[in-house]
């Protein structure tokens, strides 16, 4: 990135921090945060650490003076979220919160569609995420992850919906949500179905699934009263590849590529994840406005334990819904 430069990485795992430096080229790389955030060249720093993290390492940027972007889902809960609001405010420093959908090229074009017109008045919007389960152990935690596939790709489709029908307030949420296959991993859900009510009259439909084999799904839908848009971020961009041998790397989560798969190009520029940090990048170098902010992953977080109650109760819940629940996969099935 032209703008921008990685002068160091910390992670408290030992050996990760140093392997990254290394294969990246950054010039210093740490186990200790404070002793990064001493660090005066530091500009800003990206949190893509654990959930259960976010919260304190974002606290600690705020005290350091750094402006932050913090990966999706902003934090654990409520409170913790308003913490980190404030923190940011009171050093003056930018909260980013980075959900990548608001800059991913296709669905900019489709957000262009809606606007310019082209599909007439939003009634239904669709958007799902959908792989095989994740890479790590502590997203199947749901006390270090606070859920499952909610929080950790609802969130996505979540802020794709506001963003998409411009942050119209939400009037209410209904969930479905079941643990219907990786039971000897995690109590989180691993599927789920949203449905959004938006005080304009607009429905969103959310599906997420941690079971789905064959590739990472990444797709949404408009339908309008004059117009329909389907925007399919990785098999509508794909190679449509058969192969006796298999593919080296076709995509993310692609499992077996033995006969017929999608091999995905330029993934991570589809994606808009350097779009994404470009933006925020020059949000601090020009103090401009974010367009997705601490308040904007709050605002997410409210959703999802909207969601975990109502799959809890079997109930539509009306918004605003707060709880002073620590995790939102509490309120499912009222867990402790
Ligand atoms: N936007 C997206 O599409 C997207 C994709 C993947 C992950 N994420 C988010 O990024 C975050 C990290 O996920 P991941 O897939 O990279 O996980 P990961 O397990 O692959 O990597 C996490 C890293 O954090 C480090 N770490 C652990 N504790 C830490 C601490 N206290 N301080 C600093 N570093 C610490 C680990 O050593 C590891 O290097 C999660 O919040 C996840 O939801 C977002």
């Amino acid at each position: 990135m032209a703008d921008a430069e990685v002068v160091a990485v910390m992670s408290p795992t030992a050996g990760n921090a140093r392997a990254f430096a290394e294969k990246h080229g950054i010039p210093n790389h740490f186990i200790d945060l404070d002793a990064m955030l001493a660090m005066d060249e530091i500009d800003m720093v990206v949190i893509g650490a654990p959930n259960s993290v976010h919260c304190e390492i974002a606290l600690k940027t705020a005290k350091a003076g750094k402006h932050m972007v913090v990966e999706k889902p902003l934090c654990l809960n409520l409170a913790e979220a308003d913490l980190m609001i404030d923190a940011c405010k009171n050093a003056d420093v930018k909260l980013m919160y980075a959900e990548e959908l608001c800059f991913t090229p296709k669905y900019v074009r489709l957000k262009g569609l809606l606007d310019e017109g082209a599909l007439g008045k939003p009634i239904v919007l669709k958007q799902s995420e959908k792989h095989d389960g994740p890479h790590a152990d502590h997203f199947w935690d749901v006390e270090k992850s606070g859920g499952g596939v909610t929080m950790d790709m609802g969130c996505h489709a979540i802020e794709f919906f506001r963003w998409m029908n411009g942050r119209t307030p939400i009037k209410s949420v209904y969930a479905q949500m079941s643990t219907s296959v990786h039971t000897d991993k995690t109590i989180g859900d691993d599927n789920a179905i949203i449905i959004l009510e938006f005080e304009n009259g607009v429905t969103a439909i959310a599906e997420e699934s941690w079971t789905k084999l064959g590739g990472m799904d990444d797709r949404a839908e408009i339908h309008g009263s004059e117009g329909v848009a389907y925007a399919d971020v990785l098999q509508g961009n794909s190679i449509q590849t058969y192969s006796k041998k298999g593919v080296g790397y076709a995509v993310e989560k692609a499992g077996n590529t033995v006969g017929w798969s999608f091999t995905m190009y330029e993934e991570i520029w589809n994606y808009g994840f350097p779009q994404e940090m470009a933006h925020f990048v020059d949000c601090v170098k020009n103090d401009k406005k974010p367009l997705v902010t601490g308040e904007d992953g709050k605002a997410v977080l409210e959703v999802i334990f909207a969601a975990y109650e109502s799959a809890g109760t079997h109930k539509k819940v009306f918004m605003p819904f707060t709880s002073d629940v620590d995790k939102p996969y509490k309120l499912w099935n009222k867990r402790d």
